[in-house]
């Protein structure tokens, strides 16, 4: 060795005191949003087989976990529905007393305003067909029948007691037919929070056990290729134009490319979604011991975070919140 070496980055990381002083990202809870299920006509929560820890939840089983969550300081929650009946349009997506819809309300009754209660607005948990949209005379996803369903749905969801909208059907025009219809319905306030950028990903596995999914074939006429990454850039601004108030990409860790270019340009906050396949290939990893489980869920967490995402939705939020506690 000739001469002093003249930078040293390792003296930045000789403790873990000063690890943490000069550490460019970190989690924290409010960030964390916990995506829930909520199933019609069981009597006890049942646990999924492909996501350890998660259940479909009773009513009652859903308000204890929530309050679990938003004492853990989680940021939000975001519930799913998993009804007894479906039919061609997905009728108890629209009806009052559907499953989704008695979910929020008692979240809200419970909750108030301590937290941010968030609904999935999609068709697809509630069609027969397992679609996202209502078909046409052909069978096609038809785009413009869909908003409407899309609309009415918005409406019902706000008066039920959402925060937030998630529009995750990757309709055309999905977020102005929202928009127009809460405004009309005179609920300005409710944010609309649009999965802009959704790929038709193998990660959905487990989720389509979790809403008992009734779907054949699959979402490639709407959900984005994945080999596709400028085409996130139009569906971003087209969000945006239509009055999107929060954005997400979806999935999270195969697409953080396209994560870091939708924070670049979004003037709004951009959200992350670490899917069930996600959460599925760090627990199937862990529990045959090939993987550190526990780091390996916080390293996937803050990635997201450093690729621009400001807030994550995670079925790790509750454990990853409380341990971020304890440090
Ligand atoms: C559609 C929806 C899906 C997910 C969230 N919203 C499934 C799909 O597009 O097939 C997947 C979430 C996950 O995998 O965790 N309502």
């Amino acid at each position: 060795m000739s001469g002093p070496i003249p930078e040293r980055p390792r003296r930045l990381r000789q403790t873990a005191a000063v690890r943490r002083l000069v550490s460019e990202n970190r989690l924290h809870p409010a960030e964390l949003i916990l995506p829930m299920f909520v199933k019609e006509g069981i009597d006890e929560p049942v646990l999924l087989d492909s996501m350890p820890g998660v259940q479909q939840h009773t009513l009652d089983s859903l308000v204890q976990a929530a309050r679990e969550a938003v004492d853990a300081g989680v940021g939000g929650l975001m519930l799913f529905g998993v009804p007894q009946q479906h039919d061609e349009i997905g009728s108890g997506a629209t009806d009052p007393k559907g499953i989704l819809n008695r979910g929020l309300r008692r979240l809200r009754d419970v909750l108030g305003d301590t937290t941010v209660l968030m609904a999935d607005l999609c068709l697809d948990e509630f069609t027969s067909h397992g679609h996202c949209g209502v078909l046409d005379q052909q069978g096609r996803v038809d785009n413009d029948a869909t908003l409407q369903r899309y609309a009415e749905m918005a409406v019902v969801q706000a008066e039920s007691g959402a925060h937030v909208v998630g529009l995750s059907g990757m309709m055309d025009g999905q977020v102005a037919a929202c928009r127009a219809a809460l405004d009309e319905a005179d609920h300005q306030d409710t944010v609309i929070l649009a999965y802009a950028v959704k790929y038709a990903s193998a990660a959905y596995g487990p989720f389509r056990e979790a809403v008992e999914s009734t779907l054949e074939g699959d979402r490639s006429t709407y959900q984005q290729d994945p080999a596709n990454a400028t085409e996130a850039l139009r569906e971003l601004r087209l969000d945006l134009a239509e009055g999107a108030d929060i954005v997400m990409v979806k999935p999270a860790l195969p697409y953080l490319d396209v994560l870091r270019s939708v924070a670049e340009v979004s003037d709004v906050p951009v959200a992350a979604y670490q899917v069930s396949g996600e959460m599925a290939m760090i627990e199937a990893a862990g529990a045959n011991g090939w993987i550190d489980r526990d780091r390996m869920v916080l390293e996937s967490l803050v990635s997201i975070r450093r690729a621009g995402a400001q807030m994550i939705l995670t079925y790790y939020a509750t454990e990853v919140a409380r341990r971020l506690r304890e440090r």
